[in-house]
C-alpha cells in the first residue's frame, strides 16, 4: 500500500485479484495502534480478543459493546493508513437482525471503524445482508469462532473431518453470497482453508489456517510475547516484550531504591540568584533546604 493512503475494502479486493498477501493485525489502544499503523499493515482489527489480552477474562464472551467502542475510539484516533475493522462482541448481534444492524452502526458512528466482523456461518447470512444493506462492510469469521467456545467444548481445531470441512465450505459460500467483503478462517487444517480460498472470490484471512489463504491475521499480544496464558500452535512470537518490560521495570525499581534514578540529567535547575532570593524570602540563610530530600 502506498504511504499516506487509507486502505479500504477495495484494497482487500485489489490485493486478492493481484494475489498479493494481505496483512492484518489486532490493536486495542492508541499507543500500540499507532506503531502498528506506522509499520504498514493493510488492516487493524479491534478484535474481541481484547477481552482476554487487555481485560484478563478467560474467554471473549464477557466483553461488552460499550467496552469495544471504548477501545475502538482510542485505536481510530491512532490509525490513519490501515483499514479499521471492529469486532461485534458476543450477544451484540446473535439475538436478532435489528440488534446486529444497530450494534454495527455504533461501531462505525462511535468507534470510528470502517467495517465490522462477526463470527458464524450460513445461519448469519441474512444478518450480514442486513448490515451490508445499511452501508456497513462485513468481514465473516468461520472455523474456531471463539464466541462459540462452549459449543465446541474448548479451543478445538475445526474442519478436521470431511463432513465438518464441507460444512465450512458451505458457510464460506453463503457468507460471500450474503455480501461479506472478506472472511477470517481460524484454526482449520491448511488444505481446507486453501480449498475454501480457491472457491471464493473474496479474500480469506487466515489465523491458524496455513499459508494458502489470501492474508494472515495475528493477535498483537501473541506476536509481541505480551500474552502467555494460552499459546496456540499457530502463533509465531516475533518479540519477547514481556521479558523486556519485566526487566525494564526491575531496573527502574532498583535504581529508585538505590537512589541512582533520577540522575542529574533528569532534574530541572533554577537560576542560583532565584534560589538565594527564595531562601531569603523563606528566612533560611543556611541554605540547608537545598539538601532536603
Ligand atoms: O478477536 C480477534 O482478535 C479475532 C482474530 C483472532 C481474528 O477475531
Amino acid at each position: 500500500m502506498p504511504a499516506n493512503t487509507t486502505a479500504t475494502v477495495s484494497t482487500f479486493a485489489e490485493k486478492r485479484s493481484r494475489n498479493e498477501p494481505i496483512t492484518v493485525l489486532t490493536a486495542y489502544d492508541y499507543a500500540t495502534a499507532r506503531l502498528v499503523d506506522e509499520a504498514g499493515v493493510d488492516a487493524v482489527l479491534i478484535g474481541d480478543s481484547l477481552a482476554m489480552v487487555m481485560l484478563g477474562h478467560e474467554n471473549t464472551l464477557s466483553v461488552t459493546l460499550d467496552e469495544m467502542v471504548h477501545h475502538m475510539r482510542s485505536v481510530s484516533r491512532a490509525v490513519h493508513k490501515a483499514l479499521l475493522i471492529g469486532d461485534l462482541p458476543f450477544m451484540s448481534y446473535q439475538a436478532g437482525i435489528q440488534d446486529a444492524v444497530r450494534s454495527s452502526g455504533r461501531l462505525l458512528k462511535e468507534g470510528g471503524v470502517a467495517a465490522v466482523k462477526l463470527e458464524g456461518g450460513r445461519e448469519y447470512a441474512d444478518t450480514v445482508r442486513a448490515i451490508v444493506r445499511a452501508g456497513i462492510p462485513v468481514q465473516g469469521h468461520i472455523g474456531l469462532t471463539p464466541q462459540s467456545v462452549n459449543i465446541f467444548g474448548g479451543w478445538k481445531v475445526q474442519g478436521r473431518t470431511a463432513q465438518s470441512a464441507s460444512r465450512l465450505v458451505s458457510d464460506a459460500l453463503a457468507l460471500e453470497d450474503a455480501g461479506c467483503f472478506s472472511l477470517v478462517i481460524e484454526s482449520v487444517p491448511d488444505q481446507v482453508a486453501t480449498y475454501i480460498t480457491g472457491k471464493l472470490t473474496i479474500p480469506t484471512i487466515g489465523i491458524g489456517a496455513g499459508a494458502g489463504t489470501s492474508g494472515q491475521v495475528l493477535v498483537l499480544h501473541d506476536l509481541l510475547g505480551l500474552y502467555t496464558d494460552i499459546r496456540p500452535r499457530f502463533v509465531k512470537r516475533y518479540a519477547d516484550l514481556g521479558s523486556a518490560i519485566r526487566q525494564a521495570v526491575c531496573c527502574y525499581r532498583d535504581e529508585v531504591v538505590s537512589r541512582t534514578f533520577p540522575g542529574a540529567e533528569h532534574v530541572y535547575s533554577m537560576p542560583p540568584e532565584e534560589w538565594r532570593q527564595f531562601l531569603a524570602e523563606m528566612g533560611d540563610i543556611s541554605g540547608s533546604a537545598s539538601h532536603a530530600k
